[in-house]
């Protein structure tokens, strides 16, 4: 049984790696990398927000992981990009003062949830002064379905490549069946699973060493 059938049988939450961690031999640069940390979901008991908070406890020592919020900022609206709310500066700063942007999201729809693409659209604008550009990310989508928010992940990717925030390829991060995947301490109770999420992080670290700019 590969690691694929063997998640679907065991019903618990799947973390999908079709095939292993980039093993490319480039240097990496091994001081603190920020890791700003984006929570496509708002909701107070958000299964997305404690894998984020365990993604920040399970973190290299090399990786500095802190969320930025996004609940705050206003629709986008092309009028007002010349005058930008507090909320907007903020959020922009904090993207620009990251080396790197970690998207943990749901899926709505077979998409992402609309507030995370608006503050996509929010950091990208105006023209030419987009917060994203050239900071290395990657995606973990978490979803109580079996499914893993394939969708979202895609959709996201998809916006990403426009924004120029070079997305780890692999591994790939779907978690699926994660109604019960955090104990009352928000740490990550299947153990196959958390093993994977550190790999994850760990090729996280060495894609950000290839691909940042600085
Ligand atoms: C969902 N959910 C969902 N799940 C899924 O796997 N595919 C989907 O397309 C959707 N669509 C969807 C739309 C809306 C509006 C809601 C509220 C929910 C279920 C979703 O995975 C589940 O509620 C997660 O727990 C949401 O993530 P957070 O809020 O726990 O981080």
């Amino acid at each position: 049984m590969n690691r694929r059938e063997s998640d679907r049988a065991s019903g618990q939450a799947a973390a999908i790696s079709a095939s292993p961690a980039p093993t490319r031999e480039r240097k990496v640069t091994m001081g603190t990398r920020n890791v700003a940390v984006i929570v496509g979901s708002l909701r107070k008991e958000s299964l997305n927000r404690k894998m984020a908070n365990a993604l920040i406890r399970l973190a290299p020592a090399e990786l500095a992981l802190k969320i930025v919020e996004i609940g705050a900022l206003p629709l986008f609206n092309q009028d007002n990009e010349a005058n930008p709310t507090p909320a907007v500066t903020e959020f922009k700063e904090a993207i620009a003062k990251s080396d790197a942007v970690l998207f943990v999201t749901p899926e709505y729809n077979r998409s992402m949830p609309g507030v995370l693409k608006n503050a996509i659209d929010v950091g990208s604008r105006p023209y030419g002064k987009s917060a994203w550009t050239g900071r290395p990310g990657a995606i973990v989508s978490v979803a109580t379905g079996a499914i893993g928010g394939f969708g979202a992940n895609h959709h996201l990717r998809q916006a990403l490549v426009f924004v120029n925030v070079p997305t780890m390829p692999q591994p790939e991060a779907y978690i699926s069946n994660a109604a019960n995947l955090f104990g009352a301490d928000g740490s990550i109770t299947v153990d196959s699973t958390r093993e994977f999420m550190m790999k994850f992080l760990a090729a996280f670290a060495q894609w950000i060493g290839r691909n940042a700019s600085s």
